[in-house]
């Protein structure tokens, strides 16, 4: 059933051509990074006449069924794109929303973190976030940071341009500085000036809800990873789906350049 040609691009609503089992997908590799763009929040909830937020609401439980599925998957690193540096456009109310999400579903899914061992990390300019999201997720650092299990890393305040910027930023002032010369500028050490200096880079991104663009996410960090659309919305997202992006995952050839 693994060797059979699918399509790249897997088709909303649409039933599955065939159903893969947790044990089917876990005798393959397991990408250990999985990014995902989780969008499609606001649709889903217009779709059924109700206000942008309650998709944001639904979205949130998503958020705990896929990562306690990726943490029973063997995933090491699950980043998850929960708010942009563009996000800000966004009417008052609905930020407000997303800002007090944080609070929402670290109150109450914080014990269960702890206890299955995930460590908590936030990306992002922590600093422009209203005092009690900032509160909510510094608790969460603090209490899971000796976990050793499966790394929850929320993009929040994420920007990649930003992020890009902050660190040519910070290596000038190091040269600016004398601590360090124009030539030992390497990839390498560009890499250990952004957020994700002790993370691999994601070796699948997955966007939700059919938009084919990267909305400012990881631009340096996904260089060689493999993309993965579909048109499914956010809060309609399941384990099922989360399957079927991995086992095409198992059927990708990477090169890396190479051959
Ligand atoms: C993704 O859903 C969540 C965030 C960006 C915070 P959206 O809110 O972007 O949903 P759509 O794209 O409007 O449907
Ligand atoms: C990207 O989704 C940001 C998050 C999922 C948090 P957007 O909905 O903000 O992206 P655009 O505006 O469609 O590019
Ligand atoms: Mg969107």
């Amino acid at each position: 059933m693994l060797n059979k040609v699918r399509l790249w691009k897997n088709k909303g609503q649409e039933p599955f051509s065939s159903e893969y089992t947790k044990e089917e997908v876990k005798k393959r590799p397991i990408p250990e990074h999985i990014a995902i763009i989780m969008d499609g929040n606001g649709r889903w909830a217009k779709k059924r006449a109700m206000p942008r937020v309650a998709g944001h609401y639904e979205g949130m439980q998503v958020v705990r069924k896929i990562t306690r599925f990726a943490n029973e998957l063997g995933v090491k690193v699950l980043t998850l794109y929960a708010f942009s540096t563009e996000n800000w456009k966004r009417p008052k109310s609905e930020v407000d929303y997303l800002m007090k999400l944080p609070e929402e579903f670290l109150g109450t899914f914080l014990p269960e973190l702890v206890k299955e061992n995930v460590q908590v990390r936030v990306m992002g300019n922590k600093e422009q976030l209203p005092e009690h999201t900032r509160r909510a997720v510094e608790k969460a650092i603090k209490e899971t940071k000796n976990n050793t299990g499966l790394i929850l890393n929320f993009a929040l305040n994420y920007g990649s341009r930003a992020e890009i910027t902050s660190a040519v930023q910070a290596i000038a002032k190091q040269i600016e500085a004398g601590n360090l010369t124009a030539e030992q500028v390497n990839e390498e050490l560009v890499a250990s000036y952004l957020m994700t200096k002790d993370l691999g880079d994601p070796d699948l991104l997955i966007r939700t809800s059919g938009e084919i663009r990267l909305s400012n996410f990881m631009l340096w960090q996904l260089a060689y990873t493999e993309f993965w659309f579909t048109d499914v919305l956010w809060p309609d997202f399941t384990e099922q789906h989360l399957l079927q992006a991995i086992a095409d995952f198992q059927q990708r050839g990477r090169r890396f350049g190479g051959v």
